[in-house]
Formats: C-alpha cells, structure tokens, sequence
C-alpha cells in the first residue's frame, strides 16, 4: 500500500490540466451495455474506479481497450486549454476509451467487483433494459455513510421490473411485452427519500428508461452536472431525453440506442480540489479545463473566503473549459457552508473546505446534509493541530494560526484529499496512508502536485517502515551518547 511523504508550507506555482469527469464517466461506461454498437469515451480518466467498471463490463460480455488519445482540440469542442502543450503524461485528457457489448449472455455482476466500487450499481439499469434480466450483487455501506440503493429498485418496480433479493444479490426481471420480448415500461417515478434525489439512481432509471416502451417521467431527478452529461451521451445515442439536468426529466422510449463518440465533461470535484489547494498553500495557480460553470457554489463561497478566481480569455471560452486563475492572500475569512444536491455546494467538496477552514481567521460552521456521517476526517485533521468540534452533522472549526504535520490515515477518497491539503499547509513532514483511496478518483495528484513545485513523494508502506525503524533507531543512538557523555 501507498503512502504520501509531504514536506509542509508548500508555495506552488504553474499550472494543472483538469481531467474528465469520474462521476460522469462511469455512468457513460456501464450506458454502452444499451447497445451493440461502439461506445466511446474520450478523456476518460486513468483511475482504479473506471479500470473496476472495465472489469465489470468485460464480465457482462464487452470488449474495452484504450483506443489512444485524441488531441486536445478534437471533436469539436473549442475549449479552455486550447494552444497549450500536450498534456502531461499523468493527465488523461484525450485518452479514449473504447468499449463494445460482442456477447449479451451474461446477466451477473458480482459481489467481488461491486463491493470494491458501489458505482457497479450503474449496470442495473442498461442491463435490465436491454437484456431483459440483471443480477447485481446489493453494494454494502461504505466509510461515508449508509447508501442504500431503495430508489434505484423503487423506480424499476414502477416500470414493472420484478425485483427480489437473493443470496444478497438484486435480481430483476422486465416484464414481457409486446412481440414476447423482455421490455420496461414507461412509468411516472418521483425519486425522493429522505435526503433528496440520488445522482446514480437518477442516471440508473434515466438510461433504463431509453429502451422501455412509452414515455418515462421523472420527478424530483438529481440536477448534477454529470447526469446533464449522460443525457447528452444518450441523446447522441439517438435516445428521446428532455430535461436532464433538471428536477423533471422526460424520456421517450425507443427500440435500439446506435453508437456514439463522447467526449466526458470535465471533473468539477477535482477542479475543486485544486482551487483549494491554491488557496490553503497560499499561491498563485492557474487551473485548465476547468467546469467553472458547475462550480459556482464553489466559487462562491471560495471569493468569501478571500480566495480570488480570475478566468483568462472571457468571452469565448465555452464555460465548462474555461483556464483561470486562483490566488489566495492567506489571510482567509471564516464562513458557513451547508452542503445540497446540485446547484449546492458539492459533499464531495466538503472535506477539502473543512481543511481551508482550519486555518482561517474565526469560526465556521459546516454541515453535511446528502451524508450525515461523512466527518472521518475530522479526527485526523485534529491531530495535526486544527480544532474542530462535530455535532451531529455540522461541524465549527476555530481557525488556528498553523497545521503541524503528522502521520495520518486516509478514511476514503475525499478525506484523502483534505489530509493532503492539510499536509501541505502544515509545518514540517506529514504522512498519509492508504493513499490507494486517493487514486480511486485523483489520477496521480502527487505528480500534478510536484509538476506545481510541492514537495510530495509516493512511497510504499513497507519503506515507510523501513524508513521509521531507522529514525527510531537514530534517535536512540544519540539519547544513548548523550546519557553516556
Ligand atoms: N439515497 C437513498 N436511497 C437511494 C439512493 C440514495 O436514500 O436509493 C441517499 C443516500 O444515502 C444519500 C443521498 O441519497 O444520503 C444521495 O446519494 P446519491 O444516490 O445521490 O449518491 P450516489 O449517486 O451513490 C454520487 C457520487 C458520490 C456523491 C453523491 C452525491 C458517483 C459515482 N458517486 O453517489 O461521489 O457523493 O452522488 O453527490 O457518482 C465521490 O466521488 O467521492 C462520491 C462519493
């Protein structure tokens, strides 16, 4: 297992190109098993999540393989970062994926996959609809909370699924319809429990919802960008989709969904991350490829905070690739932020704003509202000297003049990203383990990092013992020379 070694009081600079979207690509992955045709998915990113959902599809009878990289400016899509040099290699921008249903026998996704991703749950949807049958082992909760899947299977039943639980796998049956064939039918559905819509389940009935017979509303949908992204996606497809990305989305079903070349939109979370790292380090970075458009409660509430974000080039730039500037006086003001379905402010930005937070000037106040539970970071960030107190869901944190660094743990994938925040604020060396959550939805932060001038080094665990039986053992040596002087 991989750690972070992290220097502390890091100033950065340059600049660093947003990947596509993680939570906009696995949707779009598990949308190829509703045709025949070939799927693909340009910038699609390197991380273990997607290499899960390839492994998944390859089992359900699809064939995925890189298919190179497209350049930068391809596809018709004028965007933010045009002009620029090729990306780096540990950016995955213009990175195709390619992936094509060859069989449709197989109907089981197993336990051993969904329980390492609960995005798995994606296949039930296009599977059940195209194929007419689905087994999708039920995902489990997970460190940041309970995440039950009842709407998912709610919205199914209305389109007469027949639904049970076996051996803890969902299995689900489409009704039989015209013609003797397996179809869903078209249904009014309102997806609405007790903590608002559901992003996955929205994208799940959405694309079931293309193959059924007659028209499909949904009430209450999920409004996030990413489900917009999907709808575009299927839209392509030759599915009949108004609404996506609002609370009502209608769908027309049809026969057959043909092939598509989509390009995914940019990660918002990561552009996210990214502004707060320039603002917690105290630098002036500029952020390319950046979905400015679906941030502005994150940029809103970043200008309260004292953070300054300039966008280069306004005017032409489409507003989802836009390059801007991000920089930070330090002196930063304390606010309170709650967090909501889209247009809120993201739970995925929730950790990584605790850690600005710790260090700024007065008390604010945090809550967390889509996953009540979602605090694992807290503790950590209290051990490296921030002074956070939980209630409940919300969290005040008094802001303290400096972080110190220490050895830390990371919980999941976005508590990693506010410890390494943290970490680079800090003063002196701080470790982060289990930094393979980090990976699931950052590809390769500490290169990104390194390339902006932070000094972050990705170490093994097992050299990270080495390295701190050495410094026991040094420390020893001169206690025992001074008592012996
Ligand atoms: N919920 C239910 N019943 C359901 C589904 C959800 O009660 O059937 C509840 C959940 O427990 C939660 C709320 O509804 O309280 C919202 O959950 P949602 O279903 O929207 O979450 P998700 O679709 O499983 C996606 C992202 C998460 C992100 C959430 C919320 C992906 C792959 N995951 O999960 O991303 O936090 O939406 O925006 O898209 C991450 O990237 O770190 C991450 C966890």
């Amino acid at each position: 297992m991989d750690a972070f070694v992290i220097q502390g009081k890091a100033h950065l600079s340059g600049s660093v190109l947003v990947n596509g979207s993680k939570n906009a690509a696995l949707p779009q992955m598990a949308a190829a098993l509703l045709t025949a045709e070939p799927v693909t998915i340009t910038d699609a990113p390197r991380l273990s999540d997607l290499a899960s959902m390839g492994q998944l599809l390859e089992e359900l009878g699809c064939d995925v393989e890189e298919a190179g990289r497209a350049s930068p400016n391809t596809g018709g899509v004028k965007n933010g970062y045009a002009g620029t040099a090729e990306p780096a290699s540990h950016r995955s921008v213009g990175r195709r994926l390619r992936i094509q249903t060859v069989d449709e026998t197989a109907t089981h996704a197993r336990y051993e996959i969904v329980r390492t991703m609960r995005a798995s749950i994606s296949v039930l949807g296009p599977l059940l609809a195209r194929r007419g049958v689905a087994r999708v082992s039920m995902p489990g909760g997970c460190a940041i909370g309970d995440r039950p899947v009842d709407l998912h299977l709610r919205g199914l039943v209305a389109m007469g699924a027949d639904i049970n639980l076996c051996s803890g796998d969902i299995t689900a049956t489409a009704p039989v319809g015209a013609g003797g064939r397996r179809r869903l039918k078209g249904a009014r559905i309102f997806l609405g429990g007790p903590f608002g819509s559901t992003v996955l389940g929205t994208a799940n009935i959405m694309s079931a919802a293309t193959l059924a017979e007659g028209t499909t509303v949904i009430e209450n949908a999920a409004c996030e960008p990413e489900v917009q992204d999907l709808g575009r996606m299927l839209t392509a497809m030759g599915a009949r989709i108004e609404g996506a990305g609002t609370p009502r989305i209608v769908i027309e079903g049809v026969e057959e969904l043909g092939g598509v070349d989509h390009r995914v939109m940019p990660d918002r979370i990561e552009a996210g991350t990214f502004m707060m790292i320039g603002a917690i380090t105290n630098s002036q970075i500029t952020i390319e490829n950046c979905p400015l458009d679906a941030l502005m409660a994150v940029t809103d509430r970043l200008e309260r905070i004292g953070v300054k974000i300039t966008v280069r080039e306004p005017g032409w730039v489409d507003p989802m690739r836009v390059r801007c500037d991000v920089t930070c006086d330090r002196t930063l003001n304390p606010v309170e932020m709650t967090t909501q379905p889209y247009p809120g402010f993201p739970t995925d930005l929730q950790a990584q704003l605790l850690a600005l937070l710790t260090i700024a000037e007065g008390n604010s106040v945090v809550t967390e509202k889509i996953f009540p539970e979602r605090f694992l970071h807290v503790a950590e960030l209290t051990r490296m000297g921030a002074s956070a107190f939980r209630q409940g869901p919300t969290v005040v944190v008094s802001g303290v003049r400096r972080l110190v660094g220490a050895p830390v743990m990371a919980s999941d994938l976005r508590a990693s990203a506010c410890l390494v925040m943290a970490g680079l604020a800090a003063e002196g060396e701080t470790i982060v383990r289990r930094v393979y959550h980090l990976d699931r939805g950052y590809e390769r932060m500490d290169l990104a990092l390194r390339d902006m001038g932070a000094e972050i080094e990705r170490i093994d665990d097992r050299d990270l013992e080495r390295r701190e039986e050495e410094a026991v053992a040094a420390s020893t040596a001169r206690i025992h020379s001074a008592l012996a002087g």
